[in-house]
């Protein structure tokens, strides 16, 4: 089950953000991340009681974006990140159409071929956008949109 996470386990946040990225956030970005009345955290528990996956983003209006969704690496593909995008998806939509955006590593195969598969498509690329040096691709998802 997805819930919403708080101060209360967002030291669980950071550790797995430590274990999932090469560019972790510290303690002050986690509490400006909870801080911001436009951020959420969502997460899935491992059915231990420990943290298997979370998903951070942003939405004003219906303009989100998706700061960091990551997956502990006994849990993958099965189907978590998956979860946490159909369940922000569906928040987000609830008011109507949503302009999704997200930056990922041109390199991180695994997010870039996740994303795609969930209906994002690719309109940019920042050069050198990492601090390693890395490009970033820039993706879109344009939901609740009626056909016309
Ligand atoms: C990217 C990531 C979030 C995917 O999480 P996940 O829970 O394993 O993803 P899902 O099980 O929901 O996968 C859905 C689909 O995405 C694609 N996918 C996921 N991981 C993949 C991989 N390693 N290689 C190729 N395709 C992959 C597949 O199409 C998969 O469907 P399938 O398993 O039926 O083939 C996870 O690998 C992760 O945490 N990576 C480290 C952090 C990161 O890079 N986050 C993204 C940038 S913010």
């Amino acid at each position: 089950m997805v819930f919403e996470i708080d101060r209360d386990r967002i030291n669980d946040v950071a550790a797995l953000d430590y274990l999932c990225f090469k560019e972790p956030w510290d303690d002050a970005e986690w509490t400006r991340v909870l801080e911001n009345p436009f951020a959420r955290i969502k997460g899935i528990d491992d059915g231990n009681g420990s943290l298997a996956a979370f998903c951070c983003y942003v939405c004003i209006f219906d303009e989100c974006e998706i700061w960091k969704i990551c997956v502990r690496e006994d849990f993958r593909r099965q189907g978590l990140a998956g979860r946490l995008l159909e369940d922000m998806i569906k928040e987000v939509s609830a008011e109507g159409p949503a302009n999704i955006y997200l930056e990922v590593r041109a390199g991180n195969v695994a997010a870039v071929r996740f994303y795609e598969k969930a209906g994002f498509s690719r309109i940019g690329r920042r050069n050198g956008y990492y601090g390693d040096g890395e490009d970033a691709f820039v993706y879109i998802l344009k939901t609740g949109l009626k056909q016309v």
